[in-house]
């Protein structure tokens, strides 16, 4: 069963769902109940102020957001938690997921999970000084999801807001199915609210999930919103008509705010062509686009020819 109760949170995803994506994702689409924001690093013990400038409230609009960090750096998660205040956020997530070897070689994201005793360390420290809640976004584990389970204790010593979990270990990447085994446990054993986030690409996955999960508080969806961004609307309103015509209508008045919006942020055309081609590529069978188009797009040296090659998508 789908119904309009359900928390629908639209997953952070560096490169991609930056203030300008957010921003225009919930004036082409509804259904987004809360974003979450790409992580900010911090640097020697302090979040530096220009990674604060995507996330200066007012460009948020009347979309719910919570910004994210990546680091293993007590104090400066501390200033990070400081300057998210400073700037009206009533929360931050602590990014223990990230599976990229660049961050996990500095056990960072899911790199720091088989390290317990460290993150107990800082989430005491955290949870003291910190002036805002505190979530947690989290895979099963680096190598192995037994991690999560280690961790559990941990995390319920903590008032955590929630913990949203991708139930994948770090090193499978994206590849391979998610556990929803250890998952249901985690949901069993968590004292804090927990959020599921994984592989939901259709309304479909999500009723087989919510029926499975029904005492999950709440589903954060990444890749499925870019490859649908209908989704959250699908999901909370069943009855709505899959409309081609309208939904089409919808994507390509989100292409065009995007494709203005990062032509007066971003310097020069290169960088423009490639967001551009970046949410193409995920929007590709979505909007039915052959591999010959897709090339041809994605060869695209100008925006005027980008626009041109492009243009046939609308009609
Ligand atoms: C290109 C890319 C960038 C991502 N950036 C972040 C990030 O900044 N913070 C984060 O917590 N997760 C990040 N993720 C992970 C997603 O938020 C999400 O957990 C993951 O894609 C699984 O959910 P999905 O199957 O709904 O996409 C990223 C994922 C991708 C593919």
């Amino acid at each position: 069963m789908t119904g309009k109760n359900y928390k629908l949170f639209l997953a952070p995803v560096k490169g991609i769902t930056d203030s300008l994506f957010r921003r225009g994702f919930v004036k082409y689409f509804g259904g987004v109940d809360r974003a979450y924001a790409p992580f900010v690093k911090t640097a020697l013990e302090v979040l530096p102020d220009k990674l604060l400038k995507d996330l200066q409230p007012e460009i948020n609009g009347d979309l719910v957001v919570v910004p994210q960090i990546l680091s293993k750096d007590k104090v400066g998660i501390v200033d990070g938690a400081f300057k998210f205040e400073a700037l009206r956020y009533t929360s931050f997530n602590w990014n223990l997921g990230c599976p990229m070897a660049t961050s996990t070689k500095k056990n960072l994201g899911s790199g720091l999970l088989p390290f317990y005793d460290e993150i107990d360390s800082i989430l005491s420290y955290v949870f003291t000084h910190s002036p805002i809640d505190i979530s947690i976004k989290t895979r099963l584990g680096l190598h192995s999801s037994k991690d999560i389970l280690k961790l559990v204790p941990v995390f319920n010593r903590y008032p955590i807001k929630e913990v949203i979990i991708h139930p994948r270990t770090g090193v499978k990447q994206y590849g391979g199915s998610v556990d929803l085994e250890v998952f249901g446990e985690c949901l069993s054993l968590l004292k804090a609210d927990v959020i599921y986030n994984g592989d939901i690409c259709s309304k479909e996955d999500f009723v087989n999930l919510s029926e499975k999960f029904p005492e999950v508080s709440g589903w954060m969806i990444g890749r499925g919103a870019l490859k649908n961004p209908l989704i959250f609307e699908q999901i909370k309103n069943p009855q709505i008509e899959n409309d081609f015509e309208k939904s089409n209508g919808a994507v390509h008045g989100f292409h065009d705010y995007l494709f203005d919006g990062y032509r007066e942020r971003l310097d020069g055309a290169l960088p423009v062509l490639h967001k551009m081609v970046t949410l193409i590529e995920y929007l590709k069978e979505y909007l039915k686009i052959s591999d010959v188009q897709y090339k041809k797009i994605k060869k695209s040296k100008t925006l005027k020819e980008y626009l041109t090659n492009t243009d046939v998508l609308w009609k």
